[in-house]
């Protein structure tokens, strides 16, 4: 249990380190320290083992196959392998298969987060004073935690909490649970909230990648209601950086804020994605004409957006992609890796 000479932990628990910014953090981890990985993942539909293996690869990342919500698979996984940091990325992620079946939300997110606290507070109450004052836990939670916003204004760590889906009343939950465990138990947990993440390596549900393979196989690219929906871009290693400096330089107790200042309406990013694939792919062009107005999801949040200023002026954190650069940079990560 301690620290190298650089300050950095020597061991960190990702749990969801298998899925789309779990991973991302996991690279970020490797290349910006000498940390050794602990991966919990139950290896859900959402992970990738293509995504994993390269990590395991390294022989710096060892993965636990281990269900957050199973309190003594996550007890046996923390008393063994004794983590100086928990990085909490395991979560049901899609809002969509929140409406259709939220049980798995109530059951990951909700329980599974629980479960890791306590097993992380059973933890840090064994260490030493030296080691319980180094240890730290990153709770990773989104902005839809917030709700929506009408045309003005931007989420802050201040803002109020007001869910309109099953994914983000869970994640809500999850993210008054880790508060608590700080306040109550003490144990030195950071909340982060970040905007849309997109990048390589995410599952082809989520807007960007699904819209892009959809393109791809000349398929209907199915955009809810005007498109006009409003969300604030952040580039997945962007954020892997944000979350590392969070766990280095965060302080317990407080919640971070992470934002790219990238807000589009889903029609343009749609359309951006067409004309990229007009160029690259100029078979099937106009790709644009393969866009469907589907009914709107119900209670579909209007606008996000984030003020990061306090990542930015406390943790000196600052996105390095432009949106347009890493959209572009995504989908051809995409074409040359389809698979
Ligand atoms: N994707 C975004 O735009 C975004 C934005 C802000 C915050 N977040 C949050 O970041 C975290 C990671 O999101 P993501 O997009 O990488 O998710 P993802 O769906 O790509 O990956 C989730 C990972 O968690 C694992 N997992 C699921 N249930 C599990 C369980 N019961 N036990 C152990 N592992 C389990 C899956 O196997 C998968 O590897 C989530 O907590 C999410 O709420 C995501």
């Amino acid at each position: 249990m301690s620290h190298d000479q650089d300050g950095f932990p020597n061991l960190v628990l990702v749990t969801g380190g298998a899925g789309f910014i779990g991973s991302a953090f996991c690279r970020h981890v490797l290349a910006a320290s000498d940390a050794r990985i602990v991966v919990l993942d139950r290896l859900t539909y959402a992970a990738s083992l293509a995504t994993l293996d390269p990590l395991l690869g390294t022989g710096r990342v060892e993965l636990e196959v281990a269900d957050v919500a199973d309190r003594e698979a996550v007890n046996r996984v923390l008393s063994h392998h004794r983590p100086d940091a928990i990085v909490h990325f395991a979560a049901e992620t899609h809002v969509d298969r929140s409406i259709d079946g939220p049980d798995a939300f109530m059951r990951t997110n909700l329980i599974g987060t629980f479960n890791l606290l306590e097993a992380a507070r059973i933890h840090w109450q064994r260490l030493s004073l030296a080691d319980q004052a180094g240890f730290r836990m990153v709770h990773v939670s989104t902005d839809e935690v917030f709700g929506e916003l009408g045309p003005d204004g931007a989420f802050h760590e201040g803002s109020l909490y007001a869910p309109n889906s099953p994914y983000a009343a869970t994640k809500a939950g999850a993210d008054h649970l880790a508060r608590t465990w700080h306040r109550t138990f003490g144990l030195p947990v950071i909340v982060t909230n970040c905007s849309n993440n997109y990048g390589p390596h995410q599952f082809p549900e989520k807007l960007i990648p699904l819209t892009l393979l959809n393109a791809l196989e000349g398929r209907r690219l199915p955009v809810y209601g005007t498109g006009r929906n409003i969300r604030d871009w952040l580039h997945v290693e962007d954020h892997a950086r944000g979350l590392w400096a969070a766990l280095l330089r965060g302080v317990p107790g407080e919640a971070y804020a992470f934002g790219g200042g990238a807000e589009r309406r889903n029609i343009d990013v749609v359309r951006a994605i067409c004309n990229r694939l007009d160029l690259l792919r100029p078979g099937r062009a106009p790709h644009a004409g393969l866009i469907d107005h589907v009914a709107d999801r119900p209670g579909h949040d209007y606008r996000y957006a984030i003020d990061a200023t306090k990542a930015r002026r406390t943790l000196g954190w600052t996105p390095s992609f432009a949106f347009e650069a890493g959209l572009e940079a995504t989908i051809d990560w995409y074409l040359a890796n389809k698979a």
